[in-house]
């Protein structure tokens, strides 16, 4: 069983499906078995966003609505704004210090995302540091589990190795090995079959409209060889699928049948799935709409977590610098 638990999110926009299933869901069941500590990553999102950097407070709204509306509880677990913790910046300083270049080079997420994104110029000094920071944001807080969505899991890695090497460093063992945790759901893919991300206009946010559920659903790309109504689909070639497998699993099987056998058009497929999409939302919307009438809870909720956050991260950072300046 893990001890702290560490997680954080950027805020860039409203929360999708991906977020949900992808980590949130053990960001919630994680809450009785350890101390959680979740953090928006203002300093992470302005990485991309510095020239959209004033939208970056209203998502941070959103995204905590967004966390309290699934089930994170601020009277179990630390929610904090990472700007408001001065320590993560200089944990960064430190630990920059002595990570290689060619392990930021190599990174595929960081490959990826320079390949990917064309709307941002990425190609900055703080954007090949990202994990660096990320590294800090764990290690502050000596976590030992990081639940994440399965894309971070070459960010962990490298928080690892940052973390030995600065135990091996200043000859110290201050940092402890943290282990991702990961959800079993396998990785939902957006509206066109692309990975879920607000950056590519495909998401299904948890914030959604009814309307805007069964429209963007609706629109979603199916098997692609599958052409007319009457020739039969290859449900497992089929994003609208996997969903049945999430969402439906009690039709699931009708599905693959109706499906293989050209029963069912796909709009129609894809019509039941809205219908099961907007359910299952509906009760997050509810909450979260409850939630958002109170304009001082979320501002409190984060003066809160922030000032428990920083008794933790202070003492660490003391730690750090005995051993860096004091010990070595
Ligand atoms: N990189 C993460 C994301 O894009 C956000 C993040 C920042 C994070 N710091 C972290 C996740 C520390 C886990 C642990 O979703």
């Amino acid at each position: 069983m893990p001890k702290t638990v560490f997680s954080a999110m950027r805020p860039t926009g409203k929360l999708h499906l991906g977020h949900l299933l992808g980590a949130l869901r053990n960001w919630v069941d994680l809450q009785d078995k350890a101390q959680c500590i979740y953090s928006i990553a203002d300093w992470h999102a302005l990485m991309s966003e510095y020239e959209q950097s004033r939208q970056v407070r209203g998502h941070m709204t959103d995204m905590v609505l967004d966390w309290l509306a699934c089930g994170i509880d601020p009277k179990k677990s630390i929610i904090y704004l990472q700007s408001d913790v001065p320590e993560h910046l200089e944990l960064q300083m430190v630990l920059a210090c002595l990570t290689p270049l060619g392990w930021l080079e190599r990174n595929p997420t960081y490959k990826e995302q320079l390949r990917e994104i064309s709307s941002r110029d990425l190609q900055t000094y703080a954007f090949l540091g990202y994990p660096v920071l990320q590294a800090a944001d764990i290690l502050l807080y000596k976590a030992d589990a990081v639940p994440i969505g399965e894309d971070q899991v070459p960010h962990l890695e490298l928080c690892r190795e940052i973390g030995r090497r600065f135990n091996f460093v200043y000859k110290t063992e201050l940092f402890p090995d943290c282990k991702a945790i990961l959800t079993p759901v396998p990785r939902l893919l957006g509206t066109d079959n692309r990975k879920m991300s607000k950056s590519y206009n495909n998401a299904i946010n948890l914030s959604d409209t009814p309307d805007a559920i069964r429209e963007k659903t609706v629109r979603m790309i199916t098997d692609p060889k599958r052409i007319r109504k009457t020739d039969p689909g290859h449900p497992d070639e089929c994003n609208v699928y996997s969903y049945y497998k999430v969402f439906a699993p009690d039709i699931e099987k009708d599905a693959r049948h109706w499906c293989s056998n050209a029963l069912k058009g796909c709009v129609d497929c894809k019509k039941v799935m809205g219908g099961r999409l907007v359910e299952h939302l509906g009760f997050i919307r509810e909450k979260r709409a409850e939630l958002g009438k109170d304009k001082n809870f979320v501002p409190d909720v984060l003066r809160e977590g922030a000032k428990k956050a920083r008794a933790i991260a202070v003492k660490t950072m003391e730690q750090v610098k005995e051993a860096v300046f004091v010990r070595s």
